[in-house]
C-alpha cells in the first residue's frame, strides 16, 4: 500500500499521471463563473480554465479558433448565438442521457440545434432602475417599451451592445418581433437620444442603474436581485406589453482537445446541485433542470406577458448579423 502510494506519489511528482483538464469559456456573471471553477475544481480534481466573455464575444472568439479550437465547452450565454454556433458546425452534436430530466424549452433548444446546444437557464428581458434616481426626478418607474421615449430619461438610459452582448441582442429580436422591423428601428432610433453609452457586457447596465450611474437599464431582470442584495437601491420590472426571454445555453465545441473531460463538465453542469450554484452566486434565472430548487428570488414567468419568440429564426447566422449590422449602421451611428 505503503509502495504504491509513493509510486503515485512519484509518478504526479513527475507529470505522468495527469489530472483532466477543461477549458470552458463562462458568459454567466464573474461570481457564478468564479463558483463553478472553484467547486467544480476541487470536487473532481479537474484543472478548470475560465475565460469569461459577453455572448457575442464568445461566438466571435469560438469563429476565430475554428481550425484550432482552444477551449472545450461554452457555458451560459444567451441562446441565439449558441444556436448560430451550431449552424455553423462550430459546437459538436452530443445527446446527454439527462436531457428527459430537462425543462421543455430546454429539450427545444436541443432539439432545435440537432443537439449541438441545451438550455441551462432560462431569464426575461426587462427595465432596471435606481429607485433613488427616479424619485429625485420625480418620474415613475417604466412600466411599457414606449416610457422609455420620455424625454426626461435623456441620457439616463444603458444597455448593452448588441455586438457583444447577448441581452442586447435579445433586445432588438424581442422588439421586431413586437412591433415589426421598421416600427421597431424608429422605436431604437428615438431611443437613441435616451442612451448615454451601450456598453460591452449586458449586465453593465444594471450594475450601473444599482450604482446610480444611470437612472434606468435594459437587462435580463434576474441580474437585479443580486444588487439589491449587495445593498444598492434598484429595482426591475418587466414590460406590461411583453417582453423576450433568453434561454441560456450550453455547448461542447467541436474539435475540443479535452472532449472526454468536456463531457464529464457537461453533464455535471445540468444537475440540480450545480445548477442550483447560480442563486447561491446571487444569479436568478430559472435553472432548466426540472429537479432543481427554484429560488424565491427568480422570476415568476406565471406573472409575466411573453412574445412568443421564435429561437429559430433569430438565432440563425444570417438573420443574427443582418440585425446587428442594421443596428450599427441605422441606430448607433447616429448623433444623440
Ligand atoms: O449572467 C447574467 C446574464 O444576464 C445571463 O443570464 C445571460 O445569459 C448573460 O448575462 C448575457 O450576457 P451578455 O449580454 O454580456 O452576453
Amino acid at each position: 500500500m505503503k509502495k504504491l502510494f509513493v509510486v503515485s506519489t512519484l509518478a504526479l511528482a513527475a507529470g505522468f499521471v495527469q489530472a483532466d483538464t477543461v477549458n470552458v469559456i463562462c458568459s454567466v456573471q464573474a461570481e457564478w463563473c468564479n463558483m463553478i471553477g472553484t467547486v467544480y475544481g476541487k470536487t473532481t480534481g479537474t484543472k478548470i480554465n475560465i475565460s469569461m466573455k459577453g455572448s457575442g464575444e464568445a461566438l466571435a472568439q469560438l469563429i476565430a479558433e475554428k481550425d484550432n479550437p482552444k477551449t472545450d465547452i461554452w457555458f451560459g450565454g444567451t441562446g441565439d448565438p449558441h444556436l448560430q454556433a451550431a449552424e455553423q458546425g462550430l459546437s459538436l452534436e452530443y445527446k446527454s442521457p439527462s436531457l428527459s430530466q430537462l425543462q421543455v424549452w430546454s429539450q427545444q433548444q436541443a432539439a432545435q440545434s440537432k443537439f449541438r446546444t441545451v438550455g441551462i437557464y432560462s431569464g426575461p428581458l426587462g427595465f432596471g432602475y435606481n429607485t433613488e434616481l427616479l424619485a429625485k426626478k420625480k418620474l415613475q418607474p417604466p412600466k411599457v417599451w414606449a416610457d422609455l421615449l420620455n424625454p426626461a430619461l435623456k441620457g439616463e438610459i444603458q444597455v448593452a451592445n448588441p455586438a457583444s452582448s447577448g441581452t442586447a441582442y435579445t433586445m432588438v429580436a424581442t422588439l421586431v418581433q413586437m412591433m415589426g422591423e421598421e416600427q421597431a428601428f424608429e422605436y431604437m432610433k428615438k431611443l437613441h437620444k435616451n442612451i448615454s453609452q451601450y456598453t460591452r457586457s449586458g449586465t453593465g447596465p444594471i450594475k450601473a442603474a444599482a450604482r446610480g450611474e444611470t437612472t434606468v437599464s435594459i437587462s435580463f431582470v434576474h441580474d437585479a436581485p443580486g444588487e439589491k442584495m449587495n445593498g444598492f437601491p434598484v429595482e426591475a420590472i418587466t414590460p406590461a406589453d411583453g417582453t423576450g426571454a433568453e434561454i441560456g445555453s450550453m455547448s461542447i465545441i467541436k474539435g475540443a482537445r479535452n472532449l472526454e473531460a468536456a463531457k464529464k463538465f457537461y453533464e455535471w453542469a445540468l444537475t440540480p446541485a450545480a445548477q442550483e450554484m447560480a442563486a447561491a452566486a446571487k444569479q436568478f434565472q430559472v435553472p432548466s433542470n426540472k429537479s432543481a430548487k427554484v429560488d424565491k428570488n427568480v422570476p415568476d414567468f406565471k406573472k409575466i406577458k411573453f412574445i412568443n419568440y421564435d429561437y429559430a429564426k433569430y438565432g440563425a447566422s444570417a438573420e443574427r448579423k443582418r440585425l446587428i449590422a442594421k443596428w450599427e449602421k441605422e441606430v448607433n451611428s447616429l448623433p444623440r
